[in-house]
């Protein structure tokens, strides 16, 4: 096997995109197109991944340094042949080059497998699809043998090839030795006026060196996006993969067309119900029969078994245990961590807080820097007073307390065991275990006290 390296486009303008920033960059299922392109690539081990990056200066290789691949700058974006020129120094005669689109996002290493054992040792692989609306895109024009001649682009093809679905994808593979001797003669007389890649297929023609089209595994994981309409559509088509995904391996999802899942990293586990309009952002881990209520939010969090978490609840960085009850509107930020069996309940909100087992806070709460020990209940309206405005301080908070309604606790603070505070006090000081506490002012009445009276406006009679 020869040596293979890949070349990665995406160096282009985007400017159908309407957007200031680079097209590659734009994310499809959380992450960016460029991002899912090298991962495919990668699943196939080559020697090297060089990304031709350029318009937008240095933000594409800035934001993504971390991927493990050469960078080359294409100064000015003269066209895909141009582009691909600038890697060819750095690859060697004998290696075998296979060059992807950062445009095409779904692109799966499967697809890229099957195009590579397909293509000829001494000619051209090309990735083409048949799709409904080929609108945009190069047209295969194929001879009466059914032999590929030549690739027109979407803007220089006359009436008869505008009629023709079959389309490039733009990836294709080929030796280094061959495109080190084409890709110096390409010319730019074209609608675009710019050096096309596509017309190596016609000068391998030419040659009488050998094209064979190879069609995609499934034609939408080769369409490239050019508008944020296609971006949408191509994101609602993966996004339902994913979705199909995890029902044919067991998970319940109400309805497959409303589930969002940004990422690579999700599991999922059997019997549980996914209701709609979920979002699963991040690495997610949910557990089996656990109930993920509509509108749910989950960000980077671990959810276990059984555990229900009702609608509109927006949760981020947490780890969930086994059979806890979240929401309505609970809002749990990063830090969080519901031991089994814990409650928390509609507009609470919790950070860096540890709620143990049984415990629970059902309702209109805020927990910041809070660690809850078992079996203890927060009263509705209770506050952790954790910051001061400089520093944040932690409220601990014992087994089997019981925290009255409307309790501010004012950290740092230590509520003890079995310790009981009365509704409405504001805690400073400890409470000690098994006691009740109170921090508020001891009720009185005023006997006879008037209430004031509106004075009665003296009628005008004239
Ligand atoms: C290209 C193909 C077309 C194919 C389509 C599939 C050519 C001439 N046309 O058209 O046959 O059907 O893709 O999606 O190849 N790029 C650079 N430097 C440049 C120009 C482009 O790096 O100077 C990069 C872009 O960032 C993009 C890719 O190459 O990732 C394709 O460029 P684009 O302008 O989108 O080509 P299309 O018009 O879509
Ligand atoms: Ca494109």
């Amino acid at each position: 096997m020869k040596n293979l390296s890949m070349v990665i486009l995406a160096a282009g303008k985007g400017k159908r995109m309407a957007s200031d920033k680079p097209k590659v960059l734009h994310t499809l299922g959380g992450l960016p197109f460029l991002q899912r392109v090298v991962n495919s690539a990668l699943k196939l081990n080559p020697k090297n991944i060089h990304v031709i990056h350029g318009n937008g200066g240095d933000i594409v290789k800035s934001e993504l340094e971390h991927l493990p691949v050469n960078w080359v700058k294409q100064e000015h974006q003269l066209g895909t042949g141009h582009a691909v020129q600038q890697a060819l120094p750095s690859i060697d005669e004998d290696e075998q080059v296979l060059i992807l689109y950062g445009d095409v996002p779904l692109i799966s290493s499967e697809t890229l497998g099957c195009l590579l054992e397909a293509a000829p040792s001494q000619g051209i692989g090309l990735l083409v699809a048949e799709v409904n609306n080929p609108d945009g895109l190069g047209r295969i024009i194929r001879d009466q043998s059914n032999n590929i001649v030549k690739i027109v682009e979407h803007k220089d093809a006359n009436e008869e090839q505008l009629k023709i679905h079959e389309i490039n994808t733009g990836i294709l593979t080929c030796p280094a030795s061959l495109l080190k001797t084409w890709l110096p003669q390409l010319k730019n007389k074209n609608q675009q006026g710019e050096y096309y890649l596509t017309d190596v297929v016609s000068m391998a023609v030419i040659e009488k060196i050998p094209v064979i089209g190879v069609k995609a595994l499934c034609p939408m994981e080769a369409l490239g996006v050019n508008d944020l309409c296609q971006l949408s559509e191509l994101e609602r088509f993966y996004q339902y993969q994913r979705a199909r995904y995890h029902a044919l391996q067991g998970v319940r999802i109400a309805d497959l067309n409303r589930l969002d899942i940004r990422g690579d990293e999700t599991a999922i586990g059997k019997g549980t119900l996914l209701e709609p309009n979920v979002i699963l952002d991040g690495k997610i881990e949910i557990g089996e029969n656990a109930y993920i209520g509509p509108g749910v939010v989950l960000k980077n969090t671990t959810v276990g078994d059984g555990v229900r978490i009702e609608a509109n609840s927006v949760i981020e960085g947490a780890v969930i245990a086994n059979y806890c009850q979240v929401g309505p509107f609970a809002r749990l930020r990063p830090g969080t961590v519901l031991e089994h069996h814990a409650k928390v309940g509609n507009f609470v909100e919790t950070k860096k807080t540890i709620i143990g087992e049984g415990s629970k806070a059902s309702h209109l709460t805020y927990l910041g820097d809070a660690v809850i020990g078992k079996d203890v209940n927060i009263g509705a309206g209770t506050i952790t007073c954790n910051y001061d405005g400089v520093n944040k301080s932690t409220t601990q908070i014992h087994d089997n307390a019981f925290i009255g309604s409307n309790s501010s606790l004012v950290a740092p603070i230590s509520i003890g065991k079995g310790a009981t505070v009365g509704a409405g006090s504001t805690l400073t000081q400890d409470a000690p275990d098994n006691a009740l506490t109170l921090g508020r002012n001891r009720q009185r009445t005023i006997q006879g006290w008037k209430r004031p009276t509106k004075k009665k406006k003296i009628e005008e009679t004239s």
